[in-house]
């Protein structure tokens, strides 16, 4: 039999015990209290955010767990269940750039509060988390979004709201802060679905974000009523935002949208008319010298994507509101095509992964989230998904990849 990883989420319990645990070796005695945030998925909408666009996010199951005690002074001292390299600093010393690593999107969220003019002193914390690394599901926003509500609750911010009742305008600004420290401080330009999708989704359901005006409706997602299920498969191809590949597509895609005389590619996309005329205005701003050695077929294949997918995200809400769930699959691999070819943004692994859950049967899949490594979803039926992961496996050990690690994905809770 097939060796399949998967990937188990912690119960909140297992979470909290644990981080409460590293604080206490570290710091010692019980901290104030433990918070938690989740990592993401992605059903479709994907580099449309920083284009003013629509993202389908959801939360994962998997989260970033934080042990929190605040001080009277301005020190900050953290450490981190996965890293070897414990952190300790003054708060009123962070600015941008003077603080490396994973340190960054802690202290950042704090920084970025003060910024903003909450009254955020410094804190001795411990955190760790079962959200996998690296494997573009959105470990850094889960670690930002943990800081964010767990400095809410002992400053008193009056922010996040309870589990039971989340304060969605707080949120935003919890979200804003999150953002600020993973663009300023950690120096990764990030579009911000990750962070909302962190704070403001709902348990069970899927968090439908327009990232033009921060607007959200929460989408019921129940795959299990129609026999199917999400399947998250890790490659574990190495995957970092933090270089120039992602800032590249979005200075391309800054650059289409000066040309075309708009704020965002989302002013297209809405706009039939403009949409319509939109390669031969590219074409018109390439030859006027608008995108410098950048070749035309690459800015409207850039373009291309976005559009498509801000359409694409149109065509799965429809569906899932007409309980046509399966149909999403082929729109996924449709997306999966157009990360791969026009925005040019996935790899071999990814590649490979989305054609072999395919060829084993599953109803589509593609990459998600940033790209150049990470994972890709597969929409399965739920009695195949074992069959299907175990092909995935076996497509990766006859390609000489590493073995990929693999979840069920179900909709779970926001920050608290
Ligand atoms: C990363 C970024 C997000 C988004 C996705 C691509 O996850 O953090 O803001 O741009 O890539 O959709």
């Amino acid at each position: 039999m097939t060796h399949i990883d998967w990937i188990d989420a912690w119960s909140l319990e297992e979470g909290a015990a644990r981080v409460s645990k590293i604080y206490a070796e570290v710091f010692g005695g019980d901290p104030t209290g433990t918070w938690s945030a989740p990592g993401r998925a992605n059903l479709i909408g994907e580099h449309t955010d920083y284009n003013g666009g629509l993202v389908f996010p959801f939360a994962l199951l998997h989260r970033t767990y934080v042990a929190l005690t605040p001080r009277t002074d301005s020190i900050v001292r953290i450490v981190s269940g996965q890293e070897s390299m414990p952190w300790e600093g003054d708060l009123s010393d962070a600015a941008p750039g003077s603080v490396s690593g994973w340190a960054a999107y802690v202290v950042g969220v704090a920084w970025a509060l003060r910024e903003a003019g909450y009254d955020v002193r410094g804190f001795d914390a411990a955190v760790t988390s079962c959200v996998p690394y690296g494997a573009g599901l959105s470990s850094s926003a889960a670690l930002e979004a943990s800081v964010a509500v767990a400095l809410d609750s002992v400053y008193g911010l009056g922010l996040g709201g309870t589990r039971e009742e989340p304060n969605d305008d707080g949120r935003k600004v919890l979200v804003e802060a999150c953002i600020r420290a993973e663009r300023e401080m950690a120096g990764a330009n990030t579009g911000g679905m990750d962070q909302s999708a962190s704070l403001r989704s709902r348990e069970g359901y899927l968090l439908l974000l327009d990232c033009l005006d921060q607007s959200i409706s929460h989408v019921p997602f129940d795959l299990e009523s129609s026999g199917l299920a999400l399947l998250v498969i890790d490659t574990r191809a190495p995957h970092q935002l933090v270089d120039g590949q992602y800032a590249a597509r979005r200075a391309t895609c800054e650059a289409a949208a000066r040309a075309l005389g708009v704020g965002t590619l989302r002013e297209i996309a809405d706009d039939p008319a403009a949409a319509s005329v939109v390669y031969d205005r590219l074409a018109q701003a390439s030859t006027d010298g608008a995108f410098g050695d950048e070749a035309l077929d690459v800015v409207s294949r850039r373009v291309r994507h976005v559009l498509g997918d801000i359409e694409r995200v149109h065509v799965v809400e429809r569906l899932l509101a007409e309980g046509r769930t399966a149909e999403v699959g082929p729109v996924l691999t449709e997306a999966h095509a157009s990360l791969r070819d026009d925005y040019e943004v996935s790899c071999d692994e990814l590649d490979l992964a989305v054609d072999a859950a395919i060829a084993a049967g599953a109803l589509g899949g593609r990459m998600v989230g940033g790209g150049f490594g990470g994972s890709a979803i597969a929409l399965v039926k739920l009695s195949e998904a074992d069959a299907i992961a175990a092909a995935v496996v076996e497509a990766f050990a006859g390609a000489g990849y590493s073995a990929p690690g693999f979840m069920i994905a179900a909709a779970g809770a926001p920050a608290f």
